[in-house]
């Protein structure tokens, strides 16, 4: 009945958790930065199972995400390999009648990892669309009907923001805290199911995150437990990730599902690949240097950029992973003038005031990690001292955030922390874009002076 069932649990299933375990295990010697040794996990949350109750060509994992113009890419999975790639939508709900007004085509495929092997991955593009509107629409042809409402045109426009979700207990209550307020869009900054090569993983958090990611739209960018490459078993790195997450990168002149961008209201999104080259002779430096070109701050006056692995950090988890593609890529985006970095991978908040080079500075980006969805490694409890003056605040705890763009001024930056059935603001501030200062005019001659 499952397309997971495919997935073979006998002896075939052992031998590759056991080589994947010494592969990893390989993997985080050589790094020694997954987990320091006096680095204590507290208990992580249980790992939630959520299975698929309809039949194999009931709609599954359904997610939605910004795809173009006033365009969705609705995506989906079927067991049933004759399910039709269609999606029909309309502004009035077709429960009673079937009907809907529109109607769209695309496509689906499959992928095979070691002896996995997906469901039907269905992909379907629609529009154009209405900005601030409620759409109801159906996957297959039949079946349960879904709404989504898309974002507005222009302000204000409110973005939940939490990376490193996972799928346990404290994933599900990161995403009641982000349910139960409105939002536009959800950015997820890398780390997705950790399904870390246990492929039904990747299923059951698609249905964990169903009730969401069917509402509003979900873009993503990817992070190291994305990879999922093991040299024997799967030498192509990303396969399940870019299959089932595709995210507009065509749209943005990008070459790799690893980074793309989107404008959504005024406000352009650049998604950034850790784990895709970022040197200077990279094709996703390449591509950014070209997408921060094309940046009109009078039409989108917000610059935010997304990435898995933190520039800045003190927590004494993932030090200095993030080192590298700072120093490749960070020039790059003081000229630009981002005024927001979003990061993942350490598991816990902190938030450092505007930052260039290791130095305060009121024309660069200010940076936040927030990779404190809530997945099964637990929390990064363990942060340096002293603490570091560029340092604003940070915290080990489970949480979200949310970016509040209320003009093309002015935006607040909010920290939710989770508590057990509340989520409690915890950090929160108000934001001034750069477009609204003369004091850090973008791409002028006197800030490339400054570097
Ligand atoms: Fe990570």
């Amino acid at each position: 009945m499952f397309g997971e069932a495919k997935f073979c649990k006998g002896i075939a299933g052992s031998i590759l958790i056991i080589i994947i375990t010494i592969q990893r295990c390989k993997e985080l010697g050589n790094s020694g930065k997954e987990a320091s040794s006096d680095y204590i996990r507290p208990g992580p949350g249980k790992v939630l199972s959520t299975v698929h109750y309809g039949s194999d060509s009931d709609p599954q994992q359904v997610h939605i995400s910004l795809a173009g113009k006033d365009h969705v890419r609705v995506s989906w999975i079927t067991n049933d390999t004759t399910a039709v790639s269609i999606v029909d939508y309309g502004k009035k709900s077709g429960k009673l009648s079937g009907k809907y007004k529109a109607s769209a085509t695309g496509a689906h495929e499959t992928y095979d990892y070691f002896f996995y092997k997906s469901g039907e991955i269905h992909h379907v593009k629609i529009g154009p669309l209405d900005p601030s509107t409620t759409y109801y629409y159906r996957c297959g042809g039949s079946g349960e009907e879904f709404s989504f409402k898309t974002p507005p045109s222009t302000f204000p426009i409110e973005f939940a923001v939490a990376g490193d979700l996972g799928q346990t207990e404290w994933t599900a209550s990161t995403l009641k805290h982000v349910g139960n307020k409105d939002y536009d869009v959800f950015l997820l900054p890398g780390d997705l199911s950790y399904a870390n090569a246990q492929q039904p993983l990747w299923d059951s958090f698609g249905r964990l995150v169903q009730p969401y990611a069917s509402q509003r739209p979900w873009m993503v960018t990817q992070g190291n437990h994305e990879i999922e490459s093991f040299s024997s078993i799967e030498e192509e790195p990303f396969k399940a990730y870019n299959k089932r997450w595709v995210m507009p990168f065509l749209e943005s002149g990008s070459t790799s599902n690893l980074y793309y961008s989107f404008d959504v209201a005024g406000v352009h999104i650049v998604m950034l690949g850790s784990y895709a080259p970022f040197q200077a002779d990279s094709d996703q430096y390449k591509w950014v240097q070209a997408d921060f070109a094309k940046v009109d701050r009078k039409v989108t006056p917000w610059l935010v950029v997304l990435l898995h692995a933190p520039w800045y950090n003190t927590n004494t988890a993932h030090q200095g992973e993030g080192e590298k593609m700072r120093k490749a890529m960070e020039a790059l985006l003081y000229q630009a003038r981002v005024d927001i970095v979003f990061a993942g991978h350490v598991h816990a908040y902190e938030r450092f005031t505007r930052v260039f080079n290791n130095t305060a500075n009121h024309c660069g980006p200010m940076y936040v990690t927030i990779g404190d969805g809530g997945n099964r490694e637990g929390l990064a409890l363990d942060f340096k001292n002293p603490p570091s003056p560029l340092s604003s605040f940070r915290e080990a705890s489970f949480g979200h955030g949310r970016l509040s763009v209320f003009n093309k001024t002015h935006a607040h930056w909010s920290w939710h922390r989770n508590n057990d059935s509340s989520a409690t603001v915890a950090d929160g501030l108000w934001i001034e874009t750069f477009s609204g200062s003369n004091a850090c005019k973008e791409h002028s001659s006197s800030s490339k002076d400054e570097l």
